[in-house]
């Protein structure tokens, strides 16, 4: 399918909520998770101020509809990935992907010691597709306070924390290290 990615807009704020809350009829399937199809999103003023102040993302079809976006904050000269959400009918045509390399190689340009995120750790399209673009999972000792606070922040708002993993994009590997680099979309 053929889609741009492109920086957000003020103008794209309003259509995000709706975006996030497609993306997360996915969870509906799984009884311990089914209550994220229903729980509350971020509304368009949040999105608004991201857009303003942060590093957003849209995917956009030819004909103008807004699929998905990627949300990423700067902390600690690392990029935090906030929310990559693509709606369902445009599921799986590869905007998740291209959104995040969007964000990769913001970070990339910015000279950014790395990306980090949050995800289920065994939900096909969250940990193991995020090692696929090249994120590592982090153990116990390797969490900053910063990754460790947003854990614990999930497990308050009921996310089930044995389930929930943080990752970690290297951008200072040296070059000779073995690294699986994401793949390119075609
Ligand atoms: C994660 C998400 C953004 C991916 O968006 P997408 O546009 O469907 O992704 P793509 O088409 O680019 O596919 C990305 C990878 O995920 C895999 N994938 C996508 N949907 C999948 C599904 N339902 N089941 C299994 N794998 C899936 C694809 O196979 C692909 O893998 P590969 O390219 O490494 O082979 C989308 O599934 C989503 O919005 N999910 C709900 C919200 C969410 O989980 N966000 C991430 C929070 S950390």
């Amino acid at each position: 399918m053929n889609f741009i990615v492109r920086r957000a807009q003020f103008s794209d704020a309003a259509a995000l909520p709706a975006i996030e809350r497609s993306a997360a009829e996915l969870f509906r399937d799984d009884p311990s998770l089914a209550w994220l199809a229903d729980a509350q999103v971020p509304d368009a003023e949040h999105h608004q101020r991201a857009i303003e102040t942060d590093d957003v993302w849209v995917a956009q079809s030819l004909d103008g509809a807004l699929m998905g976006f990627v949300s990423a904050i700067e902390i600690d000269n690392e990029l935090h990935i906030q929310e990559l959400s693509v709606s369902q009918y445009f599921q799986g045509r590869g905007a998740g992907r291209k959104l995040l390399l969007a964000a990769i190689e913001c970070a990339r340009g910015q000279k950014l010691q790395g990306l980090t995120l949050t995800t289920f750790r065994d939900v096909p399209w969250n940990e193991a597709f995020y090692q696929r673009m090249g994120f590592e999972t982090l153990g116990a000792a390797q969490l900053s306070p910063r990754l460790k606070a947003v854990l614990n922040n999930e497990l308050a708002n009921g996310l089930p924390s044995e389930r929930r993993c943080a990752m970690r994009f290297n951008l200072r590997r040296a070059p000779s290290d073995p690294h699986p680099a994401p793949a390119q979309t075609p």
